[in-house]
């Protein structure tokens, strides 16, 4: 029987300019060898719309398959060789709550614009398409909230209260005009959780979600390497709490941290804090030159979900697997939420 990776290296040969494989830098060795193209949350995004393939086969998790389906053209296909491959942090935030939190904010004729980071669901990008929001990505937050603070009275950021807290830093965004909404939101009825008094004079209310592989990163775990190795650097993702952001070196999207890695002179330690396949991958490619090694060690199992095997499956049966789909009340919106971002960070 053909073993999966020759599976897949046929397939790829026969099928041509018709496929196209995109994978995360979260995605394994063994996986992301077989993309033809590899990048962060907003690389892949930007990349759909030039695509020519009938097929394309998201390596990572649903979110980004949603997001190729939304943005793809008449005709091509979206596949995930895991369909349960879901982000834990997209699933805190529901659609139906998110419109609720809205309705509430809203009141009074104020108007809060939406930001939800790309890390959530086509029907959240809806909702925030449909009030007037917008979409971030790690790489491009800064950029992206100083837009919506500019369009509204006010601005509501999802699900991550990290990435809010930190790109809120960044552009000085005032402590007293900040709220965290009250972690119920995330499983319950808003109505019964945000309360209206509250939340009325805060201009910058955040959704109470994160990243449950980013969250286990500690302050002391950094300590330590700052009290062992005082010429260490050390670079996190912006899903860390703000404090670890405060003690680092420095903090960005997947690529700036590839960059960090590859920018750091010969000789140096560089300690990175985020999902470990991506640190593993940057370990071994400067082997004996420089030394990068993970903050932590933690994996993302859900971007783990996605193996040789299920890829060299899913493209054994592309003809007749079902392919990712975003029904067309949602697509137009969430379309509309992606391409403002797409236009305001061309
Ligand atoms: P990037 O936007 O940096 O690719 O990160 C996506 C992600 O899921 C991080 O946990
Ligand atoms: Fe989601 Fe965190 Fe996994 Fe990224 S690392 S896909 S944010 S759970």
């Amino acid at each position: 029987m053909e073993n999966p990776a020759d599976t897949i290296k046929r397939i790829k040969a026969s099928m041509g300019d018709s496929l196209a494989i995109l994978g995360h830098h979260y995605q394994s060795d063994e996986v992301i060898q077989f993309a033809d193209i590899r990048g962060d949350s907003l690389e892949l995004s930007r990349k759909i719309d030039s695509l020519d393939a009938e097929h394309i086969v998201f390596c990572g998790v649903y979110f980004m398959a949603e997001s190729a389906a939304t943005l793809s053209r008449e005709g091509q296909k979206i596949h995930i060789p895991d369909t349960t491959a879901t982000c834990p942090m997209a699933d805190m935030a529901e659609a139906g709550r998110v419109r609720n939190v809205l309705d509430i904010l809203q009141k009074n004729g104020r108007n809060i614009i939406p930001l939800t980071y790309v890390n959530s669901s086509a029907a959240v990008k809806g909702v925030v398409g449909e009030y007037g929001g917008s979409v971030c990505t790690s790489a491009n937050a800064k950029t992206m909230l100083a837009w919506a603070l500019k369009q509204g009275d006010g601005v509501l950021f999802l699900p991550d209260k990290h990435l809010a807290r930190n790109t809120a830093n960044a552009l000085n965004v005032p402590e007293d005009t900040r709220i965290i909404l009250p972690v119920d939101v995330i499983d319950g009825d808003p109505a019964l959780h945000v309360d209206p008094a509250l939340v009325a004079d805060k201009s910058f209310i955040i959704w109470p979600g994160y990243c449950p592989i980013h969250e286990e990163f500690t302050l002391e775990s950094m300590e330590t390497i700052r009290a062992n190795e005082p010429d260490a650097k050390i670079v996190v993702h912006p899903e860390c709490d703000p404090a670890l952001v405060a003690a680092a070196d420095g903090d960005g999207s997947t690529t700036f941290l590839i960059k960090y890695a590859e920018e750091a002179s010969e000789g140096a330690t560089v300690y990175i804090g985020t999902e470990e396949n991506l640190v593993n991958r940057l370990t071994a490619l400067y082997a004996g030159k420089k030394t990068i090694k993970p903050l932590m060690a933690h994996q993302c199992e859900d971007m783990g979900k996605i193996t040789v095997e299920k890829l060299a499956q899913k493209l054994l049966t592309l003809e007749t697997a079902t392919p990712v789909t975003v029904s067309d009340d949602i697509k137009e919106p969430a379309r509309l939420a992606l391409q403002r971002m797409l236009d305001v960070c061309a």
